[in-house]
This record gives structure tokens, C-alpha cells and sequence, in this order.
């Protein structure tokens, strides 16, 4: 079966997911991203890389981080960029998704950035546009449900790189409400495609899914024994919002369990480094003296979205129809 984000010549031509993109293609949008840090430090920020396009941004679902980065990155490629208020659209008087998706196409809208609640909405977008022969249009996976979150999976990457250097000497570190996470899931592609020789799951049983072992993660249900001798800790968040039933007993059992505290940081490397991709629950997941601390470098993750969101959407538009 072809590779639904890829095009006939074997370009980019959706960022659905990460699973199933050659290691090629990741370095390729990771050494586009560097070549982007530093146009944000620059007196103008801009390049004309996307004049002329028309960037939809089409969020379902709460976003902070995502939304304003793809919003700070499509004007830095010089495309002019629409939020959809979905609330305030038609979406909110029943109309159909892909009926709201044939109607901003034909606004002549050349990307849609998505973020959607249920699993596989950005894969019927493409699928839709792929049928109706619309290839000039892109679809970019901005989160959906607890499937797949490619272009933070891509800026975990870019940030473990720039401060790791070699992805073959790692042990990765994945702590937390892994059943319900889409990060993670995109996180393990990549650090398996990027060769990364030990990736741990690190959680409770109730939030750790099945077939991670054959995804290639150790899994550990000890934070302390996981920790043990990591280079990286990823953080996250217990999705509450995506959790049926009582998984946990409480927040502050949890943390009592599972928080990042800096005893529990010391069991990893000395220069580890604590990644988040947002938003922290602090008390619950990591305690602030972490995330605050010398070896978290949440904040600069977010930094480096915007570049890892310029190379994305570059990439795409320059994919030949
Ligand atoms: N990391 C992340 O997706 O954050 P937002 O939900 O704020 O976009």
C-alpha cells in the first residue's frame, strides 16, 4: 500500500504521522529546521518561502503551544494564515467536517493545520483531498485524539539532538500517562526510526498500553529503576480529559509515585535533560524545582517549534503536485 504522506515521486506530501516516515525524510525536516533557528534572530524574520499561500488553521481542540507556533511560523514563511474560530464557524451548526474542508478549499486554502479529538480526523482530510485530486492542498496532523502529534514528536527530536548530538548513544526516558498520549506514541517512532538504542516507558500499569515491547520500549513500572543512568527524561501529562473511569487512586498519589522531584532526577544521568511538551501539571507530574531547574529545557522546546514548523510547511510546499 503507498504511504498516504507521501506522493508519487516519494515527497512529503501530508505530516500525518510519524510511524511510517523514512529516517530520510525525519533528518531532512530536522536539518531544515536548523537552517530556520536562526532567521528568528535576525532584524527580519521573514522568507518569502510561502507568499502567495494560504495557511487554514483548523483547531478542534484546545491548543497553546501548537496553534500560536504554526501561527508564528506560517508568517515567517511570508503565507498569509486564517484561524478558523470553530466555535464561530459552521462546524458549530452541524455541518460536516469535510464539507467545512471543501468549502475553505474552495477559498483556494493550500495547507490546513489540524487538531482534532478523534483519532484519524487529519488522515479523512487528506484521504478527501488525495480523492478529489486536490495534491497542490497539504494536510499537517496538529494532534489527534491519542494517535499521533508529528511535529511535536519532530521538535523532541530537534531539541534532544541540540542538546545530545548522536541519537545512537541514548537512553530515552518516557514517564506518565502513556495510554492516553499521542506525544508519546510520536516520540517512540521517532526515537526508534532515529536509532535510539533504549527508549523506557516509564508508568503505572493502568497507563501503560499494550505492544509497547513490540514497539521496541522497555517498560518499567518503578519510576527509580527506570530512571536509572537516562540521558533524557520525558515528561507528561495525565490526560485526564481522554481517561475513562478511575485509572488512578489521585493526583497526589500519582505524584507520590511518578513526580519528577530533583531526588528522583538524580538517579539520571548528571547532564540529563527534562523535556515537557506541555502543559505541566506541576505537583502532579513534576515538581516545580524541576521544571525550573538548570537541566529542564521545556521552555526552548517550544522555541524550536517554530522552526521545526517552518521546515514542515516548507517542505510540503515545495512537493512537486
Ligand atoms: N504540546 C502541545 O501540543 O501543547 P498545546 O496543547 O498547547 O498545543
Amino acid at each position: 500500500m503507498l504511504n498516504p504522506q507521501l506522493n508519487k515521486h516519494g515527497e512529503l506530501q501530508h505530516l500525518l504521522s510519524i510511524e511510517g516516515l523514512p529516517k530520510s525524510i525525519v533528518n531532512h525536516i530536522l536539518d531544515t529546521a536548523s537552517s530556520f533557528v536562526g532567521v528568528s534572530d535576525r532584524e527580519v524574520k521573514k522568507v518569502p518561502l510561502m507568499r502567495g499561500k494560504s495557511v487554514f488553521n483548523l483547531f478542534f481542540e484546545n491548543s497553546t503551544r501548537t496553534r500560536t507556533t504554526f501561527e508564528i511560523a506560517s508568517k515567517r514563511l511570508s503565507a498569509d494564515v486564517i484561524n478558523l474560530n470553530i466555535s464561530a464557524s459552521s462546524a458549530s451548526k452541524g455541518e460536516s467536517l469535510l464539507d467545512t474542508i471543501d468549502n475553505l478549499s474552495a477559498m483556494h486554502a493550500d495547507m490546513f493545520v489540524v487538531r482534532h479529538s478523534q483519532s484519524g480526523a487529519p488522515y479523512l482530510i487528506a484521504k478527501h483531498l488525495n480523492d478529489h485530486k486536490q495534491h497542490h492542498v497539504h494536510v499537517v496532523n496538529a494532534g489527534d485524539g491519542r494517535h499521533a502529534h508529528p511535529t511535536q514528536g519532530l521538535l523532541d527530536m530537534y531539541t534532544i539532538r541540540h542538546y545530545k548530538k548522536d541519537f545512537t548513544k541514548l537512553t530515552v526516558a518516557i514517564v506518565g500517562d502513556i495510554l492516553h498520549s499521542r506525544v508519546a506514541r510520536s516520540d517512540i517512532h521517532a526515537l526508534t526510526t532515529l536509532g535510539v538504542p533504549e527508549v523506557r516507558a516509564i508508568g503505572p500499569h493502568t497507563l501503560l498500553p499494550g505492544g509497547l515491547e513490540q514497539m521496541g520500549v522497555r517498560t518499567f513500572t518503578n519510576m527509580d529503576e527506570g530512571l536509572k543512568g537516562v540521558d533524557v527524561i520525558i515528561m507528561l501529562r495525565l490526560q485526564n480529559e481522554r481517561m475513562n473511569g478511575a485509572l488512578l487512586p489521585s493526583a497526589q498519589e500519582y505524584f507520590k509515585n511518578y513526580g519528577l522531584t530533583p531526588e528522583r532526577l538524580a538517579l539520571a544521568k548528571p547532564d540529563a535533560i527534562v523535556m515537557h511538551p506541555g502543559p505541566m501539571n506541576r505537583g502532579v507530574e513534576i515538581d516545580s524545582a524541576v521544571a525550573d531547574g538548570p537541566q529542564a529545557v521545556i521552555l526552548p522546546q517550544v522555541t524550536f517549534g517554530i522552526a521545526v514548523r517552518m521546515a514542515v510547511m516548507s517542505i510540503l510546499a515545495g512537493a512537486k503536485e
